[in-house]
């Protein structure tokens, strides 16, 4: 029926002044007397078609005229470039074929007027169509992938680690349980422990997986279930991995702002704040980001007063990472109130050699990373303090028995980075379906 060339939306330019097929939805239409202009979206993009009602056969205008919104479409029309298009493109519609018309009586739930939040999120299978949602999901798709290439051609190879594992990596009060036949198990909260092992099997790794943190808060930076990425690397100190995390996010950056600024714009993104994102990226200790949080209290700017020995907050880490344009590094952070792997800090044993990376504007924490414990003597120790089961570690305790070495990593939470990339308030938008403590649907 429609024999001319098929083309996608984006690539539609390279079709000008021919006619071309386009295979979508009706977006939206505008009627203005004997004229119709549909909005067609393909995934792509979304392109405006003219239907003059004394320029096409009867059947066409009347078939466009009685599109709804979503109804599914092939369209066949001839590309015109048009300044004023959003695209740089006009399609004037020759001939139309409706695949499914939404029906009147039953018509597509999200329409442009504005939505709640939970009504968006229980039709979330369809909130995904809207411009803004797939611009976002491209760009985390884009994020994902510049994170993957920044690793592979740094000669770390990808190795996954189980999901369903025997313990515990990041506390025991956010395990999801799986009852494994005769054993109890649980969904994995991390990789680390398992690709400290392939590290030194490799020397430089990722991994790159869902993790899974049963988060009984609410909060507008927590999923239960998020993909994380995460190098490990023989012989690497703390430094090497400022210096690492530091690569990882400005080319992330750069990535999204060479390939997806068409996409951020949609999203309505500030794109001069990242361009800011150059490396070095300013690192403080502990001590002075609590030096940084008690002068915003004695400012009236922090509501309370922190006090040394405590982990930071949300508001905390919003207060700190306001204060720079850059993401920031804070390293070494009081060793009672990190995980059970960390490595002292042999200045300060009370310290670990850790690093958090926060992000600016307020988005706190998108990377937690540390060097891990060598010793094997002192592994146990922390094992027993945390009360964690011997017996479920030994194999990660043999990694300190034959061939230990000093070694470090660390995982960037991809719904967090994606957040601050997009400018989103909340992660909720920044994977296709959330899971969050009362979201389980669609
Ligand atoms: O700081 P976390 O807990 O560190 C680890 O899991 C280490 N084992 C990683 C490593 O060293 N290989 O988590 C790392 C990152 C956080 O900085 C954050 O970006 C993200 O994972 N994250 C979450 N993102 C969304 N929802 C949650 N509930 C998250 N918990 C952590
Ligand atoms: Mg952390």
């Amino acid at each position: 029926m429609m024999s001319a060339p098929v083309s996608t939306i984006a690539e539609i330019g390279k079709h000008e002044g021919q006619t071309v097929t386009i295979r979508g939805w009706l977006y939206n239409q505008r009627e203005s007397g004997k004229l119709l202009f549909p909005i067609f979206r393909d995934g792509s993009g979304t392109i405006q078609g003219v239907v003059p009602k004394n320029a096409v056969a009867p059947e066409v205008f009347d078939a466009v005229k009685g599109l709804t919104q979503e109804s599914s479409v092939i369209v066949e029309g001839k590309v015109r470039a048009d300044k004023r298009a959003p695209g740089g493109y006009e399609l004037d519609v020759v001939n139309v074929q409706v695949l499914q018309k939404v029906a009147d009586s039953d018509p597509y739930p999200i329409t442009p007027k504005e939505h709640g939040v939970d009504f968006l999120m229980e039709h979330r299978h369809l909130w995904v169509r809207s411009l803004r949602q797939a611009a976002i999901l491209r760009v985390r798709a884009e994020i994902i992938k510049a994170a993957r290439d920044f690793f592979d051609e740094r000669e770390f190879t990808l190795t996954d680690p189980p999901i369903i594992t025997p313990a515990a990596c990041e506390g025991t009060t956010t395990l999801f349980p799986v009852d494994y036949f005769e054993d109890q198990a649980y969904l994995t909260q991390s990789g680390q422990l398992y690709i400290e092992a392939t590290a030194m099997a490799l020397g430089k790794v990722y991994s790159f997986g869902p993790t899974f943190r049963a988060e009984k808060s609410k909060t507008r930076r927590h999923l239960t279930e998020f993909w994380m990425v995460e190098p490990e690397i023989a012989y690497a100190t703390l430094d090497d991995l400022m210096d690492l995390a530091e690569g990882l996010i400005s080319f992330v950056v750069k990535r999204c702002l060479d390939k997806r600024r068409v996409d951020l714009q949609t999203i309505g993104r500030d794109v001069s704040k990242l361009e800011k994102i150059v490396p070095p990226f300013p690192r403080i200790t502990y001590d002075e980001a609590v030096k940084l949080l008690q002068e915003g209290h004695a400012k009236g700017e922090l509501e309370t007063k922190f006090e040394w020995g405590g982990d930071l907050g949300s508001p905390d880490e919003t207060y700190l990472s306001s204060k720079f344009e850059k993401p920031v590094m804070v390293h070494r952070y009081p060793a009672s109130v990190k995980a059970f792997y960390m490595e002292p800090d042999p200045q300060r044993p009370e310290l670990a050699l850790c690093v958090d990376v926060l992000a600016p504007e307020g988005y706190g924490e998108i990377i937690g990373g540390s060097q891990r414990t060598a010793s094997y003597d002192l592994l146990l120790k922390r094992i027993r303090e945390h009360n964690l089961p011997e017996e479920a570690f030994k194999w990660y305790l043999d990694l300190r028995k034959y061939g230990s070495v000093p070694h470090s990593g660390f995982g960037m939470g991809i719904e967090r980075a994606v957040a601050w990339i997009c400018g989103l308030e909340h992660v909720r938008e920044t994977i296709p379906f959330p899971r969050m403590l009362y979201r389980l649907y669609p």
